[in-house]
């Protein structure tokens, strides 16, 4: 019984069905994805909701050294895109890390991780519709448009501005002379229409471009490609002219202190960090839609990579070396208002008018990876046979498009952006260490590496691991006088849960570090693996818990539907 939980699909097998669906009347995709679309889409799916406004916040939190994290964050996914790549190159699915996980780590972990990259793209893009949304309100305002505030946000971010901003009225503050998100969430309940006392407050223009991209997604691949390709080119170019520009205007001393808030500041942005690369795995999800999978896919990823990290490094250089840090805090659109610092409102505009079109990019992308995998899913009997239709002219996964809009567009009235964000942020990591320790478990097999048209570079993990280990117990341990202290905060206290996660990462690093030692392991999966693990650490005991009862409901569902009705079974 045990065993079949993790009742595996072979490598061989997953191509002989995929060649079967291929020669099905219908069953086959339009194959139009090169290494420059791919590239593209990876660019498109990273560059976002982050950095438009996400790195407001955390540079407010980190200061400079925020590009410190960038970097490091950076080379967590560049280890698991390694290992992303060593999958794509083998099994050229469109269920992407899913599908990786079903040959390596068995089916229930497979199903966990399908339901987690749910977080991945259609949560996420909750967040980028929200985002999204706001710009659009302030495209809309500039050019004389006026929203009425309880279309443009979220029942539970408008109530709690109402609350908190009620008795500064009272104690004779000026609408005017509040911060511009308590004005107007106060706006937006105050002028709701009520229903039986409910304030009707929602996000419209997160749900009305949720229905347009469905919309593009669903009739066509090389529709979304073609639209996709142009809104990144235009992307790449106003981030150049953020750069560019921006540059002229650093002042140097702004970059000191480089930390304001020390490592805790920092880590406090790692969630929005870790967020902003969410999507570099996306491109394997058209993978039954490229030219040459195999040799495209990891080309692609590093690419989009490599090029995203000098961006968001360059761009909070340049953000944080214009305006000091601490004036960031709250700032929804930081782009725009460091040009408004520096009398440029020409420039700023410009930057807020094609927000809209970036973050229309990094939709589209999610919008078309979610129902990839779901497709792929289903063909393994995991979701309901319709999870699988593919429409007979336009050639996309119909049902699953639609669902995909469904599932993101309703949320995307009611959702608050930073717990979305903070949901999928966490969720992505753990699909993230699951793809790197099916890397791990399929290598054991040397048969396996034989098969693979893509090799990791190989370094013995050996001792390094655990020698590493020991350094960082022995920096993370009290001094003497402090160990009464540090081991009654396992018992007491409001950092307990955050101390038994990390006593919990330390354990599974030791496993580890065994591992690497008595197997002789790859140190790439290994790294990639800790340091997805480490940054899921630092999310807070609050993001654990949330996820916890997200991953437990993904498991209800597995035994309720779908070990019965795996095809496995
Ligand atoms: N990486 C995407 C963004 O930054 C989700 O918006």
């Amino acid at each position: 019984m045990w065993s079949s939980f993790f009742r595996k699909k072979s490598i061989d097998k997953i191509i002989s069905d995929q060649l079967e669906i291929e020669k099905l009347e219908g069953g086959q995709m339009h194959r139009n994805l090169g290494v420059r679309d791919l590239t593209f889409m990876g660019v498109a799916a990273i560059i976002g909701a982050s950095i438009f406004s996400a790195i407001g916040q955390a540079s407010a939190n980190g200061g400079p050294a925020v590009s410190m994290l960038f970097v490091f964050t950076a080379m967590a996914c560049m280890f698991t895109a390694f290992c992303y790549a060593r999958f794509a190159a083998t099994v050229p699915i469109s269920g992407s890390a899913y599908t990786y996980a079903y040959t390596s780590l068995g089916e229930i972990v497979a199903w966990i991780l399908g339901w987690n990259l749910l977080l991945e793209y259609a949560i996420s893009n909750v967040a980028v519709a929200i985002s999204w949304s706001k710009y659009f309100v302030d495209l809309m305002e500039g050019l004389g448009v006026h929203v009425p505030e309880f279309l443009t946000m979220d029942y539970l971010s408008a109530k709690r501005a109402f609350n908190e901003a009620s008795p500064l009225l009272q104690s004779g503050q000026t609408l005017e002379s509040l911060h511009v998100n308590l004005r107007e969430g106060y706006l937006a309940y105050q002028s709701a229409p009520t229903f039986l006392g409910w304030h009707f407050v929602a996000n419209l223009p997160a749900l009305l471009i949720t229905v347009a991209i469905t919309y593009l997604v669903y009739i066509g691949i090389k529709e979304s490609k073609n639209t996709n390709n142009i809104l990144v080119i235009l992307k790449l170019l106003v981030i150049a002219i953020v750069i560019g520009v921006g540059a002229f205007y650093v002042q140097v001393e702004n970059w000191t202190p480089f930390a304001p808030n020390g490592i805790s500041g920092v880590l406090k942005s790692v969630a929005a960090v870790c967020f902003a690369y969410i999507g570099f795995d996306s491109i394997s999800t058209t993978a039954e839609e490229c030219k040459n999978p195999q040799r495209d896919i990891p080309k692609a990823m590093m690419w989009a990579l490599i090029i995203c990290t000098v961006l968001y490094v360059l761009v909070t250089l340049v953000l944080t070396g214009i305006v000091p840090s601490q004036q960031l805090t709250g700032i929804e659109d930081p782009l725009a208002f460091m040009f408004m610092k520096v009398n440029l409102p020409g420039v700023a505009g410009v930057v807020a008018a094609s927000a809209v079109i970036a973050l229309t990019s990094a939709l589209l992308v999610y919008q078309l990876g979610q129902p990839r995998i779901w497709m792929t899913m289903s063909r393994d009997g995991l979701l309901p046979k319709a999870f699988s239709r593919i429409h007979p002219k336009y050639r996309t996964p119909s049902f699953s498009t639609i669902m995909t809009g469904v599932l993101v567009g309703v949320p995307a009235l009611f959702a608050n952006l930073e717990e979305v964000i903070n949901l999928s942020s966490i969720g992505t990591l753990f699909a993230f260490v699951l793809v790197c320790a099916g890397v791990l478990i399929l290598d054991l097999d040397p048969e396996n590496q034989k098969k693979s048209k893509f090799k990791i570079p190989y370094l013995n993990a050996s001792i390094w691991v655990g020698v590493a280990w020991i350094v960082a117990l022995y920096l993370s341990l009290p001094d003497s006088a402090s160990w009464t202290t540090w081991l009654g905060s396992y018992l007491d206290g409001d950092a307990k849960a955050d101390h038994w996660i990390m006593t919990g990462f330390f354990v599974i690093w030791l496993v580890l570090a065994f591992f690497s030692y008595t197997h002789r392991l790859s140190l790439i999966p290994v790294l990639g693996l800790l340091v997805n693990l480490y940054l899921m650490t630092q999310m807070g005991a609050t993001n654990w818990e949330r996820f916890a009862y997200w991953c437990l409901a993904g498991v209800m569902i597995y035994f309720g539907y779908s070990y019965r009705k795996s095809k496995l079974n």
